[in-house]
């Protein structure tokens, strides 16, 4: 009974000094800023994250000051009890609302702007422009783009939208782009990933690859495409066939002018010696082997060599030719040579004469 008196003389003098205040708008050095921003008879509720009993409504404004969360505060007269919210009335209008129990206080005190530190992330870049009575275009802290965290993240002022694809914590998944749209966004799986955006997986697509005896290959790797883009990408061509891949891309290239044809018998070469593998023709050279029978002393040696049989095409794949050395006839040295057409040129299997003085030849 004597406590519920002594409750109700302190309601009493916190009131009158409230009321006092709102009247006089008196020195709010004095009154811990409760004259100019309570407002008797009203309440914000929803966004109240803590509670505290106090005899006196100046303690909660005080405690209020020392929590950077606090927005403002309910008094609640018959409970001595204070409520603090994380918003103002400006943030939540529509939570504002009359009750004959509470007044409300607005935090007058060095009160955070929301959205400016992690404790009291916004929802909505509207929410903070009502809140702060105008705010520039940046980044702010938002609950709202990952449930339970806060994230930092532009807002334009102008469309109020936040933009997702900017926060330091990645909405999409890492092999996803971001697309920004006004007040939402979207994730899309890069190329070579499948799913929803927020996390993709590698389509398993085949690897074509040569190895070191031309052999050709497939290896199965996530995250690219299935067809030939990335092969094609890799070495600039398109491939026709798969067999004959390899051989139009790992060759060597001749590219001395001395093999032409139209090179006479200067300091006398031969290919005895010469690795078997897969040649091109390039440059100074020309573009090919010839396939008529050179005359003698041409290409720098004694016999020079040409392709008997023509050339093959490209449906044709490999084919096996003679390659023929011009000496007593022209054909009086032959040996078996592969040959590809692999499009725009020709590459030649070719391997030791055995002896000299016979060489391959070329042609434009
Ligand atoms: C603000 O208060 C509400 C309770 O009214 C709470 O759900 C929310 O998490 C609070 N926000 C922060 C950042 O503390
Ligand atoms: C993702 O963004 C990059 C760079 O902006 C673009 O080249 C690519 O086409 C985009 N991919 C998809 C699937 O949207």
């Amino acid at each position: 009974m004597e406590k519920k008196q002594l409750f109700r003389i302190a309601v009493i003098f916190a009131l009158g000094k409230v009321l006092y205040g709102v009247i006089t708008d008196h020195d709010q050095q004095c009154t811990g800023g409760l004259s100019k921003e309570s407002i008797f008879g009203w309440m914000l509720q929803g966004h109240i994250y803590k509670t505290m009993l106090a005899d006196l409504p100046h303690t909660c404004v005080f405690a209020c000051y020392k929590d950077d969360r606090c927005q403002s505060l309910n008094w609640v007269i018959s409970l001595l009890t204070c409520e603090f919210s994380n918003r103002t009335k400006e943030a939540r209008p529509e939570d504002f609302i009359p009750n004959a129990d509470r007044f409300y206080f607005k935090r007058d005190r060095n009160r955070v702007g929301l959205g400016s530190i992690p404790e009291l992330p916004a929802e909505t870049c509207h929410e903070i422009k009502s809140s702060e009575g105008q705010a520039t275009s940046g980044k702010y802290w938002c609950s709202t783009i990952k449930t339970g965290t806060s994230i930092l993240a532009y807002c334009d002022m102008e469309t109020e939208d936040i933009d997702e694809c900017t926060t330091s914590h990645p909405v999409c998944d890492v092999n996803a782009n971001c697309t920004n749209t006004r007040g939402s966004y979207f994730c899309t799986c890069k190329t070579g990933f499948s799913g929803d955006g927020k996390t993709c997986q590698g389509i398993v697509g085949k690897r074509k690859y040569c190895d070191r005896n031309n052999e050709f290959h497939t290896k199965s790797v996530e995250g690219i495409e299935s067809n030939n883009r990335q092969t094609t990408q890799l070495y600039g061509m398109v491939i026709t066939s798969v067999t004959s891949f390899c051989k139009c891309v790992n060759y060597r290239r001749i590219t001395n002018a001395d093999r032409k044809v139209t090179y006479g018998k200067v300091s006398v070469q031969c290919d005895k010696t010469i690795d078997t593998a897969w040649y091109r023709f390039e440059g100074a050279v020309g573009t090919r082997m010839p396939t008529s029978c050179p005359p003698l002393y041409r290409c720098n040696t004694n016999a020079p060599g040409w392709l008997k049989g023509g050339h093959p095409s490209v449906a044709d794949g490999q084919v096996t030719r003679k390659a023929c050395f011009h000496w007593s006839n022209c054909c009086s040295l032959s040996t078996n040579i592969k040959v590809r057409n692999c499009g725009s040129y020709y590459v030649y299997y070719l391997k030791s004469t055995g002896s000299c003085w016979y060489r391959y030849c070329s042609t434009d």
